[in-house]
């Protein structure tokens, strides 16, 4: 077991941690975390296999404003795509950078970089969880609606990686989430069981309507992730459409997320999230500043 801070996913780091971290980028946003420079003479490498605009430049603007420095790195351009593997990849890079953060098909291989690499490893999103975003949305979410421990969140569509990645905030954070996806497209089982030994409420229905009852926050993501092949994912989840007639089941002032990049009249309409319920552009902006609290956290 490593005794470096990896920032792998939710259900991987206690949830006192969890919570210092968003409470310090919550801190850093209003600019009461001291205006040193704590990672001056840092670097981070960032290795991309798939398409970023938030991520990437959160991470370098948060990087810059720290003291640091990055190295950003397409996958394909690195010997990694020739077949040098994610271990050696993980043990050379060590030898130059002080964290690493990668973006990756498969969660496989970020495990591989953290039990390879002696500097921290920072999950930049695989196809199984985005767990940075998540401490971006609680954040969002408490902004404009203070402490999220005790709120309803309701999910409607894919049962992708955000989904997953939200099973294990549910849990860490303490609120009920209810799922309303398709049966063919639901989070994996094992999270559900996971949650449920670990204190989380999560609920999974097929019925949007159900889900958002009452809730304090609707939550949508793409009908389709990057590398998802789905032909009729469509057609499956056009139920699942965020809508104003969805929106006015959840409570009066409800918000409405969306980690983004958004497709208008797929999972959301544009009344929804153009409309005063979403606090989408709060939640890409704390990419920014939650970021800031990981990278300290993981170099401190
Ligand atoms: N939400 C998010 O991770 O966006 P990017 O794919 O643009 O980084
Ligand atoms: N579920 C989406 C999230 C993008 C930030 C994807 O993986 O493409």
């Amino acid at each position: 077991m490593s005794d470096l801070n990896h920032f792998l996913d939710l259900d991987q780091i206690d949830s006192l941690t969890l919570r210092a971290i968003v409470d310090e980028g919550l801190a850093m946003k209003r600019g009461d975390a001291g205006t040193d420079k704590p990672l001056a003479g840092k670097t981070l490498a960032m290795i991309f296999e798939k398409p970023s605009t938030r991520t990437r430049v959160s991470f370098e603007v948060g990087m810059k404003q720290l003291g640091g420095d990055v190295v950003v790195l397409n996958a394909g351009d690195l010997q990694l795509g020739r077949g040098e593997t994610v271990a050696d990849t993980a043990r050379v890079l060590s030898r130059y950078v002080d964290c690493i953060m990668m973006r990756t098909f498969s969660a496989e291989n970020i495990r591989e970089m953290s039990e390879h690499a002696t500097v921290p490893v920072i999950n930049g999103l695989t196809d199984a969880s985005h767990p940075c975003q998540l401490m971006a949305d609680v954040m969002a979410f408490e902004e404009h609606r203070g402490p999220i421990r005790g709120k309803v969140v309701a999910w409607s569509g894919d049962g992708n990686n955000m989904a997953s990645s939200w099973i294990h905030a549910a849990a860490k954070f303490g609120f009920e989430l209810r799922i309303a996806c398709p049966p063919e497209r639901s989070p994996d089982p094992a999270l559900f069981a996971w949650a449920e030994q670990n204190g989380g409420k999560v609920t999974l229905t097929h019925d949007p309507e159900a889900a958002v009852a009452g809730a304090d926050c609707v939550v949508t993501d793409t009908w389709v992730s990057m590398g998802d092949d789905t032909s009729n994912a469509h057609n499956q989840l056009a139920p699942f459409q965020v809508t104003e007639t969805l929106m006015a089941k959840a409570k009066p002032d409800a918000v409405f997320m969306h980690c983004l990049p958004a497709h208008r009249e797929e999972e959301v309409t544009s009344a929804v999230i153009d409309g005063p319920q979403s606090i989408v552009f709060d939640e890409a902006e704390n990419r920014l500043h939650s970021q800031k609290a990981i990278l300290h956290w993981c170099l401190a």
